[in-house]
């Protein structure tokens, strides 16, 4: 077979879908909108309104190349072909064409686009279970397309049933195209009695989830079906690469072969499994970390910490150097530069984050193997083989060391570590820790427009910012109550003193200027252009509110923003910069205050 690349793999599979009249839609954030969900996982994601038809869908059929995260494969990482991060390439119909449109769709561009031969695809049908009938429309279709009997498999949900993303949603059996690499990969036991797709063994390989979209499951477990029949479906890039070129796995597509080669230049040791959970967890970081997530102790935040420090451990396992994440990190900004700009401009972000969790953890990851091996050795010297899971989370939480770390850790000392019971005690903590936090929140109220002086003010605050210390400096969080204004921005260092009272000043300046407010409206590609500042964490509407402070031709200040807002600078008094703080790697925070003129 002809050697491809990701990248003509990835146009070539655009270009199709659009010349058979799909809108292509470029990825959206990894950061869902949708925030029942924590990382984008699937192309669908950001049409799920579509799916659901509570908006109607500018297009009837879109495609796209998605930047996809999921959680649930860290463990499986290592093998060839298991990822945190992937791009995933798919085609939707919103209630256009259904099973026959999509499968002839995707017969072409397999066939007459990637040459693949007819006899090398194997299908996947939903054979039915409870309420859900046998696809047996689909298993025509297959063989009206010339796919053979012998080469269609009939499995149950869940193999053949994709959905929903959250507890509810859209979903539907589906088809899977499998690809055939030949007797000679069998290189594992069959774990079912017919050789085919999902038997294991290596030979077969799945490429593309056709997901035929019709029912809505309620958060009861209900399935209700949808008003229109839809389309989704998802194809691994790194997968189609890998079987294009007829490689053993993904970590030799160009996708992953720069890293992987600077990897083994760093290493003074040779782990496969190592390298590729190295490559895996440094481009995921990277793609994370552009998307405006940031390393902390909950949510997506901790997984992102768990993805940077797995890998400071498995670098320190193959004698690498911790800096030597930055450059595997750079590496990967110049592998994705052209196709995802967001990562070239948030360079010096993402190594800033890198470089700032890379110091903080080797410092506790020395004081917590010493603590660790105390530990160890208590546990052996009373003659046990478990660890006591108050010892494993304190580890874990004083440490900051991941679990999956604490248990190899344990292995490798000859010991164990049961995961039931570090949960238990992880959520007890939460549980007092909670009640911390609710009681915090009791005080939380609607502002409105009691405080248009602080969201003006912090326009002000981060324009002057930007001015005082560089344009580098990006908005990371912000909050507002009666009292004051909260900021948080990347910068990888403490202020001095003069800096902020530079910034402060400039702020009252521009008060005493009485500079206009003014609020437009405009879609986001046109706010982006007339420079407005959006907050990277964000996903915006087509149509957005523009803030503009000073004269419009040579604003002083100009945001994507909901507002509520003064209409002259002027209304705002008093301002002053009462406390800076640090809250996170690379992460700073000012808080401020200042009144309304009445
Ligand atoms: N949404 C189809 C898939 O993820 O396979």
């Amino acid at each position: 077979m002809e050697k491809i690349t990701s990248r003509e793999i990835r146009s070539k599979f655009l270009n199709f879908f659009e010349k058979n009249k799909h809108q292509i839609v470029p990825s959206s954030s990894l950061i869902p909108a949708d925030t029942t969900v924590l990382f984008t996982s699937a192309g669908m994601q950001q049409f799920i309104p579509y799916f659901l038809g509570d908006t109607v869908p500018p297009f009837k059929r879109a495609a796209s190349a998605q930047k996809c995260f999921r959680t649930s494969d860290i463990e499986g990482v290592g093998d060839e072909f298991h990822h945190t991060f992937f791009e995933m390439l798919g085609n939707w119909s919103f209630g256009d064409y259904f099973k026959e449109g999509a499968i002839v769709l995707a017969l072409e561009l397999l066939r007459k686009v990637f040459s693949i031969p007819l006899d090398r695809l194997y299908i996947t049908v939903f054979k039915g279970e409870k309420d859900i009938p046998r696809d047996e429309q689909a298993a025509r279709l297959w063989k009206k397309y010339s796919i053979p009997d012998s080469h269609i498999f009939w499995f149950g949900k869940k193999e053949n049933f994709w959905g929903p993303i959250a507890s509810s949603g859209p979903c539907g059996p589906c088809s899977e195209i499998y690809y055939d690499r030949g007797k000679e990969w069998e290189i594992r036991p069959h774990t079912l009695k017919t050789c085919g797709p999902n038997c294991g063994c290596g030979r077969f390989v799945e490429i593309w989830n056709l997901v035929f979209m019709e029912y809505n499951q309620l958060e009861s477990g209900k399935l209700e079906k949808l008003k229109k029949h839809n389309i989704d479906t998802g194809a691994g890039l790194e997968r189609l690469t890998c079987i294009l070129n007829n490689l053993s796995s993904d970590y030799q597509t160009d996708l992953f072969l720069p890293i992987m080669d600077k990897i083994k230049l760093f290493a003074k040791k040779s782990n496969l499994n190592y390298q590729r959970i190295i490559a895996d967890h440094i481009r995921a970081s990277v793609f994370l970390i552009a998307d405006g997530v940031l390393p902390g102790k909950e949510e997506r935040s901790y997984v992102l910490r768990r993805l940077i420090r797995r890998s400071i451990r498995y670098a320190n396992l193959l004698g690498m150097q911790g800096k030597n994440l930055l450059d595997l990190a750079k590496v990967v900004i110049d592998n994705y530069k052209d196709i995802y700009p967001e990562l070239h401009s948030h360079q010096a972000d993402i190594l800033t984050v890198l470089e700032n969790e890379e110091e903080k953890f080797s410092v506790s990851l020395k004081q917590g193997l010493k603590k660790f091996w105390q530990v160890a050795n208590k546990t052996k010297n009373k003659g046990l083989k478990f660890m006591d899971s108050k010892d494993v989370f304190h580890l874990y939480d004083t440490y900051g060391i991941p679990f999956e770390i604490i248990e190899q850790m344990a292995k490798e000392a000859g010991l164990k570590v049961s995961y039931q019971d570090f949960k238990k005690e992880f959520s007890r903590h939460q549980s007092v820790s909670k009640k911390g936090a609710e009681k915090k929140f009791q005080g939380l109220k609607y502002w409105g427009e009691k405080v248009a002086h602080l969201h003006t003010a912090t326009h002000l605050l981060q324009a002057a910012l930007r001015k005082v210390l560089g344009e580098e400096v990006r908005q990371a969080g912000s909050d507002i109550n009666i009292e004051r204004l909260r900021f948080d921005f990347t910068f990888p260092r403490k202020l001095t003193q003069e800096e902020l009272e530079k910034v402060e000043k400039l702020v009252q300046e521009k008060i005493k200027e009485d500079l206009p407010v003014t609020e437009e409206q405009m879609t986001y590609e046109e706010a982006i252009k007339l420079g407005a500042l959006a907050f990277f964490k964000e996903r915006y509407p087509k149509i957005v509110k523009v803030y503009t402070i000073g004269d419009p031709k040579n604003p002083f200040s100009r945001e994507i923003c909901a507002g509520p807002h003064v209409k002259r600078t002027g209304q705002i008094e008093d301002f002053k910069i009462v406390k800076q703080e640090s809250v996170g790697a690379g992460v700073k925070r000012i808080k401020a205050t200042a009144k309304k003129k009445e």
